[in-house]
């Protein structure tokens, strides 16, 4: 059965005619073509569908849309402003941190919400900041330095 669903992503309200039993994986690729939002596993297990709530990541696949109306939703499509590239954006792509680029989105996400809890972290914190977003292709090296270079001039 259909509902109303609205939803505040990246800015912007959305009311959306939809089932009300979709994740927000769901809404946000299906219903509002958000496809940066990334569908790996859909059981909560590799980190590729993170998105932001309330600043804080949270992994869309296991989340109900309908539980999330009236927060502030974040996925990558948002995090660019006014045409430039978020500085973790620009650190990824400088650095060699993206390969096939599936991980990716979840994975700046997760980052993001780490450094503006922990705007100097080590590389260990780091890494286990990452911990729950599973990239097949690069190693994470160059991730953690791409992750760890967004600050160190600051
Ligand atoms: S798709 Fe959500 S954790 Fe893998
Ligand atoms: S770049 Fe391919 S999964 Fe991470």
């Amino acid at each position: 059965m259909k509902h109303i669903l609205k939803l505040h992503v990246n800015g912007e309200d959305f009311e959306i005619f939809t089932e009300m039993n979709k994740t927000l994986l769901e809404v946000l690729r299906e219903d509002l073509g958000f496809t940066g939002t990334k569908r790996g596993c859909d059981l909560g297990a590799c980190g590729a569908c993170t998105v932001l709530i309330d600043g804080k990541p949270y992994l869309s696949c296991l989340t109900l849309a309908i539980a999330v109306q009236g927060k502030k939703i974040v996925t990558i499509e948002g995090l660019a402003r006014e045409g430039k590239l978020h500085p973790l954006q620009k650190a990824f792509i400088e650095k060699g941190a993206i390969q096939c680029g599936f991980c990716t989105p979840g994975m700046i996400l997760t980052a993001k919400a780490f450094l503006d809890e922990h705007p100097y972290p080590s590389e260990e914190e780091t890494k286990r900041a990452i911990s729950g977003n599973i990239c097949r292709c690069t190693g994470y090296v160059k991730i953690v330095e791409a992750i760890l270079s967004v600050n160190e001039n600051q």
